[in-house]
């Protein structure tokens, strides 16, 4: 067949997929260890959703969303992050009437069109949360915390977290002024790209995310967010740092990381790991205290994360930390001739049914093939049945790690848990 998967995309066979499931419920017990509670939202939404939530100045927005139009003439979107979406939904079901703050999670996929590469995909996955209905500085720390928390969980140690402000909407007009100056200014302009022209304009702040060698050098020189911070900015990042000191959490100041979003308002962090190239951020998230206004609803403020999934495997498996053991089979029936093939299932069930995992060979193959499959799946003992069995009543029970062979009975109805603990 010429169908291939998607450019970007990818198959997670039974191996990988354990090891997923592995990864999801060690977040899920963090997420819970910290009071978050799971929502599971679209994974389409309306492409407006995202054009005023992530913002019309992000690259996100301006070329990487995969859109179309649905049956019914309406633009849909398929998301590229979660935190519009958890908005939209707290919002629909006014869940700030119901209690003052929340504290959300998810798990799933996103989409987003970049270029693939190694850490960056098409449809790649989050798990991100969102703690709505506070601005106090200590839930920046608690979810800081609760980043770093699910990333040790997952066996991480060698993490760099890196954190600013970029400050209220006061301090990010001020600063807009100088930086447009700064960038407008002959010999850097020149310099700059097409890009980076138009984010002069639409949002200066967003240069300081341009990837091209010439604009990187430019932006090295331009004033940065921190001598632009009002009072209140300022007392809000000291409390932040003074409550990660409390905690033991060590971190950098990096003035210039600002991120790739729009909504972004105070407190902004990125957890970095060593060692695995270009794409190293495995969790990226900040303060948003005005998107629940720009979507149209109360004063709410907000801060949140999100860690890319595939990007935290493989810097696991750069590190050799394993999560899943391969999984164990605790019986395998190794059915010999037609009459063995026969009693398959019921035995299997009747397996089933005092708890065990079982499986069999269905295939009537020779005797070495199926042990080998039964050494391959990691069974504890297998069940050897042929026609001799069969007349004599007496199945063969063999111990895989040494051997060791006993019989039990071939009624099944007189086997116990016991009967397989040899
Ligand atoms: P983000 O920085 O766009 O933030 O994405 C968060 C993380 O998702 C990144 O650090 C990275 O690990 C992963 N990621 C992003 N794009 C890709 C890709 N193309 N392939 C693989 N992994 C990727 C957000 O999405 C915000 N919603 C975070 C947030 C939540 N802020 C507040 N609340």
């Amino acid at each position: 067949m010429d169908i291939k998967r998607l450019h970007g995309t990818m198959d997670l066979l039974p191996e990988a997929a354990a090891r997923w499931t592995e990864f999801e419920r060690r977040i899920r017990k963090v997420m819970l260890q910290f009071g978050f509670g799971e929502i599971r939202v679209p994974i389409m939404e309306p492409t407006e959703l995202f054009a005023k939530g992530t913002g019309e100045s992000t690259d996100i927005v301006q070329k990487e969303m995969y859109t179309f139009e649905d049956r019914g003439g309406r633009s849909i979107t398929l998301r590229p992050e979660g935190t519009p979406s958890v908005v939209r939904a707290f919002l629909e079901h006014s869940l700030g009437a119901q209690r003052p703050s929340w504290k959300l999670y998810y798990i799933g996929p996103m989409f987003r069109a970049e270029r693939p590469q190694q850490g960056r995909y098409r449809q790649f996955h989050q798990f991100g949360a969102e703690f709505l209905g506070t601005d106090a500085p200590h839930a920046d720390v608690e979810l800081i915390a609760l980043a770093y928390a699910t990333l040790t969980e997952l066996g991480l140690r060698e993490m760099r977290l890196l954190i600013n402000s970029i400050g209220s909407p006061d301090a990010r007009r001020a600063h807009d002024v100088e930086l447009r100056k700064y960038l407008r200014d002959d010999t850097n302009w020149k310099r700059l790209c097409a890009d980076c022209h138009r984010r002069t304009e639409s949002n200066p702040l967003r240069v300081f995310d341009c990837k091209v060698e010439q604009c990187i050098d430019v932006v090295a020189g331009a004033p940065t967010i921190d001598g632009f911070l009002t009072d209140d900015d300022r007392a809000h990042f000291h409390d932040v740092q003074t409550g990660l000191k409390s905690i033991g959490l060590p971190y950098e100041v990096d003035v210039r990381m600002v991120r790739g979003l729009d909504y972004y308002t105070r407190t902004t962090f990125e957890i970095k790991a060593e060692g695995i190239g270009s794409q190293d951020s495995l969790c990226g998230g900040g303060r948003y205290d005005l998107l629940v206004e720009t979507l149209d609803g109360p004063p709410t403020p907000a801060v949140g994360f999100a860690s890319g999934i595939e990007r935290i495997l493989s810097t696991l498996e750069a590190n050799g930390i394993e999560l899943a053991e391969p999984p164990m089979l605790d019986v395998f029936v190794c059915a010999l001739g037609a009459a063995a093939i026969e009693r398959l299932p019921q035995i299997l069930n009747r397996l089933r049914a005092l708890g065990f995992t079982a499986d069999g060979d269905f295939l009537g193959r020779g005797l070495k093939a199926q042990m080998k499959d039964a050494n391959r799946r990691n069974a504890r003992v297998a069940i050897l049945i042929g026609d001799n069995e069969i007349e004599r009543g007496q199945y063969t029970l063999r111990r895989m790690d040494d051997s060791q062979q006993t019989e039990i009975p071939a009624d099944t109805d007189q086997w116990t848990a016991e009967t397989f603990r040899t």
